[in-house]
This record gives C-alpha cells, sequence and structure tokens, in this order.
C-alpha cells in the first residue's frame, strides 16, 4: 500500500518523520523500518502485539468488530457456499477456482494422498502412546527426506506440487498416526471419496467390515476445515513465516507451524476445553468454583476456549461451529454432558464482570472440540484436525511471503538486560548458583 501521509517522532530533541502506510481496509501503520538506522532506537513490542510483520492480501479479520474474510469473501459465505478444498485454493492462489480449476485440483490431490511405504516403517517406531502432534510434525518434516527434487522455495512448478503433496498427505499422516495410537491396521485413501470422506473412512473404517460413511458427518468436517483454513498472523502462521524467511523448505516450515500450533495457548486450545470440562464433571459440576479460580490472580488457572489475543467482540468461528455442533448433536441423538458444562460455562463467563470487562468470549475451540467428540474423534488428534485445517493458510502465507520482495529474513532485535562486561571468574574463586548443586537425580541416566 502506498505512503499516505507522515508521522513525527521526538525523541532526544530531534524529530523523525516516518511514513504512514494504510490498508485496504483502513488499517493505519507506522513505518519503522529505517527507526534504527535514523535514530539507533528499536521498538519493543513483547509478543508482537503491536507489529505488522508483513502486508498480507490473504485475511482480513477486525476483532472489535468480530469480521473474518479470506481474500475479499466472508467465512460465513464460505462455509455455506465452499468447499474446503475451494477455500484451500482461494487461500493460496488469490481467487476461486473454475469449475475446470477445482477439478484439476482436486484430482492432483487425490492423486496423492499415498505415502511413500518406506514412511509407514516410522510410525511403527513411535511409543504407542505418542502424541499425534509429536508424529505429524515429525512426519511431515520427513516429507522433505522424500521429495527433494522440489526444494526450491522460488520456483512456481516446485511450489505447486508441494501444496498438492502437502494437502494430498497430511490427512493420510494423521489417519496413520491415530491408528498407529488405538492399534488397528493403517487404511489407505480411498480415491473414490471426497477429502472429507477420505479422511473419515482412513481414520474409522477397519478391514473386518463394511464402513458406512454419515455425509452429514464429512459435510460437518468440511466446515471444520474451513473455518480453521487461515487467521492471518497468529503463531503458527508467523512460525511458518520466520522459518520459511531463511528459505527452508516448505515441508520444514510447515513441521515447524505444527509445533508451535500443539501449544495449549494456540491449536492445543481445544483438547485442553475438553480436559477441562472433563475436570470439572469430576469435581461434581461445579462450573462457579472453576470460573472463581479463573479469575483469581493467585491461580494461573484459564478457562480454556476463552479469550483471544486479536477477537475482543466475539469470535465469527465460534458462531458458525456452535450451529453445526447443535445440528450435528441433535441428529445423533448425542447428549454430551460436557456439553452441558459447557454452555452452563459460557453463560456464567458472558454475564460475570470479569470477562465482560476484559472482552473475554468464547472462541473457536470452545466449541471445535465439541465437535469433534460428535464425530467420534478422540481428543488427542483435535489439534492434529486444526492442522490440516490450517495447512491451505500455512501454505497461503508463505506462498505470499517468498515472492513478495520486500521479504527479509525474519530476524527480530531485543533489548539487552543482562550484566554488562566482567572478569572472568577462575572455577575455584566461584560461588554455587542456588540451587543448581544436585543433578538430575528424578530422571533415570539415560531414559
Ligand atoms: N481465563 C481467565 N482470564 C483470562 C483468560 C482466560 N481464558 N484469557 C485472558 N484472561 C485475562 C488475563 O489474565 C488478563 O487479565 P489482567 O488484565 O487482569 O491481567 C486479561 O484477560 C488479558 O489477557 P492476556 O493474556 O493479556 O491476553 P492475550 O491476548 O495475551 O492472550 C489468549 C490471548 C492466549 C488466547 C488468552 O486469552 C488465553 O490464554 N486463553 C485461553 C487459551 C485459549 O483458549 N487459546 C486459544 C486461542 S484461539 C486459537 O489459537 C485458535
Amino acid at each position: 500500500m502506498a505512503a499516505n501521509e507522515k508521522a513525527t517522532l521526538s525523541m532526544n530533541g530531534k524529530q523523525y518523520e516516518l511514513d504512514v502506510i494504510v490498508g485496504t481496509e483502513g488499517e493505519q501503520s507506522v513505518d519503522i523500518r529505517n527507526l534504527r538506522a535514523d535514530s539507533g532506537f528499536i521498538t519493543l513490542d513483547n509478543g508482537y502485539a503491536n507489529t505488522g510483520a508483513c502486508q498480507s492480501g490473504i485475511t482480513f479479520l477486525n476483532g472489535e468488530k468480530g469480521i473474518l474474510r479470506h481474500r475479499g469473501y466472508s467465512i460465513e459465505d464460505l462455509c455455506e457456499n465452499a468447499t474446503f478444498l475451494e477455500t484451500a485454493f482461494l487461500l493460496i492462489y488469490g481467487e476461486l477456482p473454475s469449475e475446470s480449476q477445482l477439478a484439476a485440483f482436486t484430482d492432483d490431490i487425490t492423486r496423492h494422498t499415498l505415502l511413500h511405504e518406506n514412511m509407514r516403517n516410522f510410525f511403527q517406531g513411535f511409543p504407542l502412546r505418542a502424541h499425534p502432534m509429536a508424529i505429524l510434525s515429525s512426519m511431515v518434516c520427513s516429507l522433505s527426506a522424500f521429495y527433494q527434487d522440489t526444494y526450491n522455495a522460488l520456483d512456481p512448478d516446485h511450489t505447486d506440487l508441494t501444496v498438492v503433496r502437502l494437502l494430498a498427505k497430511i490427512p493420510t499422516i494423521a489417519a496413520f498416526a491415530y491408528k498407529k495410537s488405538i492399534g488397528q491396521p493403517y487404511v489407505y485413501p480411498d480415491n473414490s471419496l471426497n477429502y472429507c470422506e477420505n479422511i473419515i473412512k482412513m481414520f474409522f473404517a477397519v478391514p473386518c467390515e463394511e464402513f458406512e460413511l454419515d455425509s452429514d458427518k464429512a459435510k460437518a468436517l468440511d466446515q471444520l476445515l474451513i473455518l480453521h483454513a487461515d487467521h492471518e498472523q497468529n503463531c503458527s502462521t508467523s512460525t511458518v513465516r520466520l522459518v520459511g524467511s531463511s528459505l527452508a523448505n516448505l515441508y520444514s516450515a510447515i513441521s515447524a507451524a505444527c509445533c508451535a500450533l500443539w501449544g495449549p495457548l494456540h491449536g492445543g486450545a481445544n483438547q485442553a476445553v475438553i480436559e477441562m470440562l472433563d475436570q470439572i464433571a469430576k469435581d461434581g459440576n461445579n462450573v462457579k468454583k472453576y470460573v472463581d479460580l479463573a479469575k483469581d490472580k493467585d491461580s494461573s488457572f484459564r478457562l480454556m476456549g476463552f479469550g483471544h489475543r486479536v477477537y475482543k467482540n466475539f469470535d465469527p468461528r465460534a458462531r458458525i461451529i456452535k450451529k453445526t455442533c447443535d445440528k450435528i448433536l441433535a441428529k445423533e441423538g448425542i447428549h454430551d454432558p460436557l456439553l452441558d458444562i459447557a454452555k452452563q460455562l459460557e453463560q456464567v463467563a458472558l454475564e460475570d464482570e470479569y470477562f465482560v470487562e476484559r472482552k473475554l468470549y468464547p472462541n473457536v475451540d470452545f466449541y471445535s472440540g465439541i465437535l469433534y467428540r460428535a464425530l467420534g474423534i478422540p481428543k488427542d488428534m483435535f489439534t492434529v484436525m486444526f492442522a490440516i485445517g490450517r495447512l491451505p493458510g500455512w501454505i497461503a502465507q508463505w506462498r505470499e511471503m517468498v515472492t513478495d520482495p520486500a521479504t527479509r529474513i525474519g530476524r527480530p532485535r531485543q533489548i539487552y538486560t543482562g550484566p554488562q562486561a566482567r572478569d572472568f571468574i577462575p572455577i575455584a574463586k566461584r560461588e554455587s548458583l542456588p540451587g543448581r548443586t544436585a543433578g538430575l537425580d528424578r530422571v533415570t541416566p539415560h531414559e
């Protein structure tokens, strides 16, 4: 975007003129790219909460108004009218696909769903209880060992093939990770099915009986994936951009994003929500106790699934998912006691001054866990499902970054607060650092 006007900064008796850059939705920024060179000052912004790291044409969100749009299309419209693969194409290539483009894209993805047979051996090596996110991130990184022929981030043909491979193979990796965790045989992809039907079959079919597909469940999953497809510069997406800015291959950048997503403050929150609801249920459904605990400044407990760095009004994704959640539960005749607790929690928190004042609303993860449960997906797999959904966004943001001439390797600065220069102390004269004398006797050596 063009610089429209200037901002003036006064420091140490000097004035600095900074460009003001305005986005297409009127978002304003002060361009500080030359500030350090001109003044010696850097900006300090923990968590980058007020720092624009790039200009991006992919996703617009307005946290105050609860708006989320991809390439100009509202999340509500996409959920109503598009499929996940159409949304993926839109995010990655910038426009909705024509009929023939969508057919070709779908066909390419369908024909790349198999994993190299050698990769099956890797699954065997993981312990039975391995978290599937550990398996997913390792396996995605392993893909880079199999496809070294398409590493060049600046070659569009390499990128197109890598995009297809990632979108095609990650659901297969996810399903194999699940089957490994429950000791069932892997189910190979079925090219006669659509993307989400295939995921459901790979997860739940067993070779000894006929598999019945429920198209409503496949549609609900498709919608869940659309809802997660991109969310501009969140933690995992910024990870993709940071890792990718070194021109590391796309598989490794996506693997790093999986690791970032795993954390309970990010994609791991959907699992944490169900664990929290479980804990409340075991504790006699005492919702008030946990609301009070979340408000207690002496406790580190937070209501999982509440609050968002950007949405300070409501999370539009949460509204859509809540409806689908109610629909599937009603259709399946599922009475989920955790849903009752979730509803009570939502009610109490929405009326409580602490949450109202801080604008803490249920986010997408609050309901997605309940819907995943209704689809039969176990809680350890929730974040894996989120990763499948977020994949097009990660790819689109990476692709935008590598083709943007303004991109530089990601390298934030810091304000150093450690000791100033001091003389080296010989070992005989050093004091012991309190608490660091004993070895790690809690851990079995060489474990
Ligand atoms: N429960 C209780 N209090 C909360 C919660 C919560 N879930 N979230 C924020 N607060 C409080 C904080 O204690 C703080 O209070 P204070 O001003 O009195 O100190 C205030 O609200 C602001 O919170 P911050 O931590 O500054 O907000 P931030 O934007 O840094 O964090 C986050 C956002 C990480 C999502 C936070 O709300 C949280 O931890 N939520 C629970 C985890 C969760 O649901 N994560 C999923 C996010 S969505 C996603 O990744 C798809």
